[in-house]
């Protein structure tokens, strides 16, 4: 409802509650991915400003109390609707809760790349990184490869999971953090002129 009454039209709107005691939410026409996938850099940029879109919405919500925004907690492909092909709204808010961009933006990042899939080189998934947090902006680019870690590691520690795509990130740290040093100088150019090809993989969301 907040998110609503902000303008943010990239989420199911509250119709109601049932007899159940259940909520009503609007369905959202498109299309959902079960797996991780493959996006186009066109994809990952919706992707990028539409967590930003959120979090922007959420600045002033009191339910976030001393944080900084309320966080989506599972921003991932598998929960994004896709309208004609672009990411146009999240949904499955269960994990939502109060936190920092960086939390969202470090997981969302991974999952929409899918950092660990070892079919992926690394040093193009670091200029991936790269332009998927300047497409959501304000943010220290310098910090992506340690939010992507941190939210892996976060993970981690409720399922097993994730455990080798937190390796495969620690491993190839230095080659993800390399291209993203030359990118710095770059970085608003970059917003404009985005040109990215696309990476396929194709495994599981769960
Ligand atoms: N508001 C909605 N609009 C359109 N499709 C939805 C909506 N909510 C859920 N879905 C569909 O239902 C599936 C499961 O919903 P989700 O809330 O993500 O549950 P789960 O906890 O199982 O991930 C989604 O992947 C999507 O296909
Ligand atoms: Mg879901």
């Amino acid at each position: 409802m907040h998110l609503e009454s902000k303008g943010f039209v990239g989420a199911p709107r509250f119709l109601g509650i049932d007899s159940a005691n259940r909520e009503i939410l609007s369905f959202i026409p498109g299309f959902v991915p079960d797996n991780l996938g493959e996006f186009s850099g066109a994809q990952l940029f919706s992707a990028a400003r539409l967590l930003r879109a959120m979090h922007d919405a959420t600045t002033n919500c009191d339910l976030k109390g001393g944080s900084e925004v309320i966080c989506h907690g599972d921003a991932s492909p598998c929960n994004c609707v896709f309208a004609d092909g672009v990411p146009s709204a999240l949904i499955d808010f269960d994990a939502a809760h109060a936190g920092s961009r960086r939390e969202d933006l470090g997981y969302a990042a991974w999952l929409w790349l899918d950092i660990g899939n070892p079919e992926t080189d690394a040093e193009f998934q670091g200029k991936r990184l790269t332009d998927f947090f300047v497409s959501y902006g304000e943010v220290d680019i310098r910090d992506a490869v340690p939010a992507v870690i941190d939210a892996q590691v976060r993970l981690a520690s409720r399922c097993g999971a994730p455990r080798a795509a937190r390796e495969w990130t620690e491993r190839n740290r230095a080659r993800l953090m390399g291209l993203q040093e030359q990118d710095l100088v770059s970085s608003e150019f970059r917003i404009d002129s985005r040109s990215l090809p696309s990476v396929s993989c194709g495994r599981s969301c769960g």
